[in-house]
């Protein structure tokens, strides 16, 4: 096992009616004036923003409102909050949403902390924030983990860089989880954030060091309360115990329980933020379910054993002790299998990606040439357009 340092403080308010206590708590730690932060409108629809509004004003706690956050959040939206929040002397951000709404409120965060920077050097590592607005978040799609994680992803729409950057300053200060606010979510959006839980456990799964056997069995439980999950939400979207769980496992798939003690650079995240960035249209999760099985099949071979336990302990594969790749390939494709039961794609071709990309792709994976992704198999440019290839053909 390898070292670790860890500290989660974020602090959960988990199960239903939780919402109604968003004023007392940040009453609680004295906050004063508060972003209210949301996306294109689901919030609206439901009913949430009036009882979050009711619950602030109840407190006595002043707010302003910024609407409109897209999925795949862009960087223009960003300039907009930071500022709003500069003049309103806004000293606390409230995001009501899924991973795209946290992650722009993380970013307002940063900026609206350090004005004297500009808030997209930190997407691209040159530089750092000292200083943030801190951020809460009532959560309502169980997918991205960003209500329990220290990353934040955005994209810049003038040159369709996506990029994530992890940062202290990201990790929020609490996080209001009622599974019952996800019942709203539809099928595919429910079907992508099954995914998205999945693949952040099973990116540190299918990372380069070997002994973690208590993270390991964490990993592989979780992943099995996932799979159940999802195939019951996807049939019943109001099933509170499956709501329940995606939900919790969402959190604890992202806030590095799932990887510790292991190393690993999420590759398939890596080469679907191309995706997503190139094409806003496209959803994190559908990109990634659309990659994860090509991406196996390509890197299996330096790594058959993990895969091999990957199918015997997850997907109940029996063991090929003579034909161990057998074994390996059969729980690939009972990953594909279960995606495709959820409707999601596991091809490039259904996302109508234009093959004549993968080279673009390929090039800003690599920060144009800059680095190559280390893992199981260290990839470079040519192999992430040998990935991309393989994961085109419709199937
Ligand atoms: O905008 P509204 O109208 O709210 O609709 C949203 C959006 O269209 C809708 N939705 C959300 N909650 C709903 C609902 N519809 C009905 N009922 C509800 N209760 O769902 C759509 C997708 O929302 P979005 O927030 O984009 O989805 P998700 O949570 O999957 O977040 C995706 C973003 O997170 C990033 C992704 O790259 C992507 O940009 N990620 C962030 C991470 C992090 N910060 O730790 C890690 C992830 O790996 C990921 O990269
Ligand atoms: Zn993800």
């Amino acid at each position: 096992m390898k070292n670790f340092d860890i500290t989660i403080p974020t602090r959960i308010l988990f199960g239903r009616d939780t919402e109604k206590q968003v004023g007392a708590c940040i009453r609680e730690y004295g906050f004063h004036k508060v972003l209210l932060h949301y996306g294109g409108g689901s919030v609206k629809k439901n009913g949430l923003l009036d009882r979050v509004e009711e619950s602030l004003r109840a407190e006595g706690i002043e707010y302003v409102e910024l609407g409109g956050v897209q999925a795949n959040p862009v960087l223009s939206m960003v300039r907009q909050g930071i500022k709003l929040c500069l003049e309103e002397q806004v000293d606390f951000i409230l995001a009501v949403g899924g991973g795209s709404v946290i992650d722009s409120s993380k970013a307002i965060g940063d900026g609206a902390g350090n004005p004297e920077d500009d808030v997209w050097s930190y997407f691209l590592k040159e530089a750092a924030p000292v200083h943030h607005i801190p951020v809460g978040v009532i959560l309502t799609l169980a997918a991205s983990g960003s209500e329990m994680s220290q990353s934040a992803v955005l994209t810049n729409e003038e040159n369709g860089l996506k990029r994530g950057f992890n940062s202290w300053t990201h990790q929020p200060l609490f996080s209001i989880c009622n599974p019952e606010l996800t019942y709203t979510v539809n099928k595919f959006q429910t079907g992508c954030g099954t995914v998205d839980i999945m693949m952040h456990t099973l990116e540190r799964y299918f990372g380069w060091s070997r002994d973690s056997a208590v993270t390991d069995r964490i990993a592989e439980g979780l992943l099995k309360a996932v799979i159940e999950a999802g195939r019951i939400a996807d049939r019943n979207p109001e099933d509170y115990e499956a709501r329940a769980s995606l939900m919790w496992a969402g959190s604890l798939s992202h806030n590095g329980l799932t990887g510790l003690g292991r190393e690993f650079l999420m590759q398939v995240h890596q080469m679907e933020h191309e995706l997503s960035g190139m094409y806003p249209r496209i959803a994190h999760g559908a990109g990634l379910s659309a990659l994860f099985c090509s991406w196996s099949r390509f890197v299996c071979p330096a790594a058959v054993e993990r895969f091999a336990q990957y199918a015997v302990r997850v997907w109940n594969v029996e063991m090929n002790f003579e034909n161990p790749m057998a074994t390996a390939l059969a729980g690939i494709q009972a990953t594909e299998d279960f995606f495709k039961s959820l409707q999601m794609p596991v091809s490039l071709e259904e996302l109508q990606v234009e093959p004549e990309k993968f080279q673009e792709m390929a090039d800003k994976c690599t920060n144009f040439g800059a680095r190559t992704l280390p893992g199981i198999r260290e990839l470079g440019k040519q192999e992430m357009i040998q990935i991309y290839q393989m994961a085109y053909p419709r199937r």
